[in-house]
């Protein structure tokens, strides 16, 4: 079958490492099933698994892809949740759930991924894929929108009508927090370094929008980091005495200057967010059936044409991009 997979690590230059060709159809052990794959999007993690973060050697060759939407054999139609946990994996102390098991693991990572024309998922990966979604749209959906829908209403703890500040309007997490925020009732106010991004933010949703690092007319409730290094310090200089920030990622660099005086005085809260559970994955779902959100697609390509799409997605495209299969 084809599929885009990484031939081997490649840590300064990952797009070496993208092939486009035929692989072997996937056998599901027990407790599997297979997925015809109708659509799967790119994410960031693609590029961290081309550079071998994340991955051990020996798991090479790996097909790309971490979520996506297709067909089971029996012809259901199905959203897939990309991370696998120890089967029976019971977590330790009141807030903790499968995102906290130290063995889960994400699709790329030891099995393979979504860009080909099947893949093998456990049967508990799998939830119903609303009528009113395109395959498209929901391929979106299991990772950057699980991931921004977490942040924002399992580990954020804001009420409708809070001030949140999304940092970055151009990368998909954002993209997915301003119309997750907006259709929770939020005032959504979203930074960018560009024009473009800052237009595009307006256009999912947001009230307000800022140039990087701009003064803002007052402090927020919560802000929604994935950018790190660059937005940090502007971060802890936006969020009210008692807010919070919820970090999920560090696109421009995993070590700010952490500013603890301001965290200490100001009382901060720092909340880290990773993915989210499956029952997270099914209220999103649910969320934006009950809401009509539509996750938005920026670009698709067709499956044999991923290595341009991630040749895109490493010089910096905005939204989301799908493959198509
Ligand atoms: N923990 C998890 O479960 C999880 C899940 C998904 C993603 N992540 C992580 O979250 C991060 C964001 O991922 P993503 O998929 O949204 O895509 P991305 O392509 O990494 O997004 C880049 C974002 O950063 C902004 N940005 C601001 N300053 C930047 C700079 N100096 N360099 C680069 N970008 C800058 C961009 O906004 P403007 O262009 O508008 O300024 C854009 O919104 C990644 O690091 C990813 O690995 C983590």
């Amino acid at each position: 079958m084809l599929a885009v997979y990484a031939t081997g690590p490649h840590p300064d230059a990952p797009i070496k490492g993208i092939e486009a060709g035929a692989r072997p159809f996937p056998e599901p052990p027990e407790g599997w099933v297979r997925v015809k794959v109708r659509a799967a999007s790119l994410n960031r993690h693609d590029l961290w698994t081309l550079r071998g973060v994340g991955i051990r050697p020996e798991f090479f060759p790996m097909i790309l892809g971490c979520d996506g939407a297709g067909v089971t054999d029996d012809g259901t139609d199905v959203v897939i949740y990309p991370i696998i946990s120890q089967p029976g994996f019971v977590p330790s102390g009141s807030s903790g759930d499968e995102t906290t098991d130290p063995a889960r693991h994400m699709l790329t990572e030891r099995h393979h991924g979504t860009f080909a024309a099947y893949a093998a998922v456990p049967k508990r990966n799998l939830l119903s894929l609303p009528a009113s979604m395109s395959y498209e749209a929901a391929a979106t959906l299991g990772c950057t929108f699980l991931t921004a829908y977490r942040m924002l209403i399992t580990r954020s703890g804001l009420p409708a009508g809070s001030t949140m500040l999304v940092q970055g309007a151009t990368g998909g997490v954002s993209t997915a927090l301003i119309q997750l925020g907006r259709a929770a009732g939020m005032r959504v106010w979203v930074t960018s370094r560009s024009q473009a991004g800052r237009e595009r933010a307006i256009a999912l949703g947001a009230h307000q929008v800022f140039e990087q690092g701009e003064r803002l007319p007052e402090r927020v409730d919560g802000v929604f980091e994935s950018v790190g290094r660059s937005t940090w310090s502007h971060s802890m200089r936006a969020v009210r005495p008692g807010g919070v920030i919820v970090c999920c990622g560090a696109t421009s660099g995993a070590d700010p200057s952490a500013d603890l005086q301001r965290l200490f005085f100001l009382q901060i809260s720092v909340i880290g967010s990773t993915m989210g559970t499956l029952d997270e994955l099914r209220r999103l779902i649910a969320f934006c059936t009950a809401g009509n959100v539509q996750p938005v697609v920026d670009r698709t390509f067709p499956l044999d044409q991923g290595r341009q799409a991630l040749e895109l997605l490493e010089q910096g495209t905005p939204g989301k991009v799908v493959l198509v299969v």
